[in-house]
């Protein structure tokens, strides 16, 4: 038996049991709820969506929101399909905006105000922090996570058991939308698998962090980074090659 609360919109026939749904929660047609999923009150569940058993949604939040098309964007968005799918046991925080044709995986957290443009994917049993931001076309691999306040720009890879701190921020353009075709050279960085990337980190357009590898707090990574590598500082270089640290060692000598 599922719990609708008075005032809470439920048009779809496809709701598990035990589920609960929460006053002026709206559930569109054709939405598929799974055994035992909690709608907090005042959240959208568009027609795309399909939530997997005991899935947990927190007040205000929607899912399945179509990209924007005005025409002050430099780049129209890809079409796509009008789906989200969220697995089992995942919980989604207060006023998070998942767009159309996301994915997460089985257990993961997305923190309260996370946005998550359309087309990314998030694999199982990942965090994605508070009010972190992700644009379009962002893959993340399974147990990987990510604090607070940081913004994957689009076309980005995360692979698998990465972790970026709090504050992190990226770029995917170069020509700061100047390109007659912004599409062409849009690419985001692509961190490899048990990479960690520290506290206010920024990662230019493109770049590759290497496997293992180990960006310090506060660096700008201009230049790719190699499988178990740390660099640090601006612009980011591997530790033990700064010029400063050098000079210093040089006046010590004799
Ligand atoms: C890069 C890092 C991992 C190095 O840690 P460590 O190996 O313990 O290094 P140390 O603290 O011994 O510092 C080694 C040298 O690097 C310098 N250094 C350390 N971190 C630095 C940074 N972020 N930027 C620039 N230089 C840094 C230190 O000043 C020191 O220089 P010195 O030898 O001239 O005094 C660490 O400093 C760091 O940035 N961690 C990020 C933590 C983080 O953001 N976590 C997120 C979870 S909340």
């Amino acid at each position: 038996l599922s719990g609708i609360a008075t005032g809470a919109v439920v048009e779809s026939d496809r709701i598990g049991e035990g589920v609960s749904i929460g006053e002026r929660a709206i559930v569109r047609a054709g939405a598929a709820l799974g055994d035992g999923v909690v709608i907090h009150p005042n959240v959208i569940v568009g027609p795309g969506v399909s939530l997997g058993d005991a899935v947990e949604v927190f007040p205000g939040t929607l899912l399945g929101k179509a990209p924007s098309r005005t025409a002050s964007v430099a780049r129209a968005p890809t079409e796509v399909p009008r789906t989200v799918t969220i697995g089992d046991g995942c919980s989604v925080g207060a006023n998070a905006v998942l767009y159309d044709d996301v994915s997460i995986g089985p257990e993961s957290l997305i923190g309260d105000g996370a946005i998550l443009r359309e087309a990314c994917r998030v694999d199982a049993r990942c965090i994605v922090g508070r009010y972190t931001t992700f644009a379009y076309e962002v893959t993340m691999g399974a147990g990987s996570r990510i604090m607070g306040e940081t913004h994957i720009t689009g076309r980005s890879t995360i692979g698998e058991r990465v972790f970026i701190g709090p504050g992190v921020r990226s770029a995917n353009d170069a020509t700061f939308g100047r390109a007659d075709d912004v599409d062409e050279v849009i690419l985001g960085p692509t961190i490899e698998d048990d990479a960690v990337i520290g506290v206010g980190a920024v990662l230019l357009p493109g770049v590759v962090i290497g496997r293992g590898a180990t960006v310090a707090a506060g660096a700008v990574v201009t230049r790719d980074v190699g499988p178990g590598t740390t660099v640090m500082g601006v612009p980011a270089r591997p530790a033990g090659d700064d010029p400063a640290s050098a000079r210093s060692s040089d006046r010590s000598g004799p």
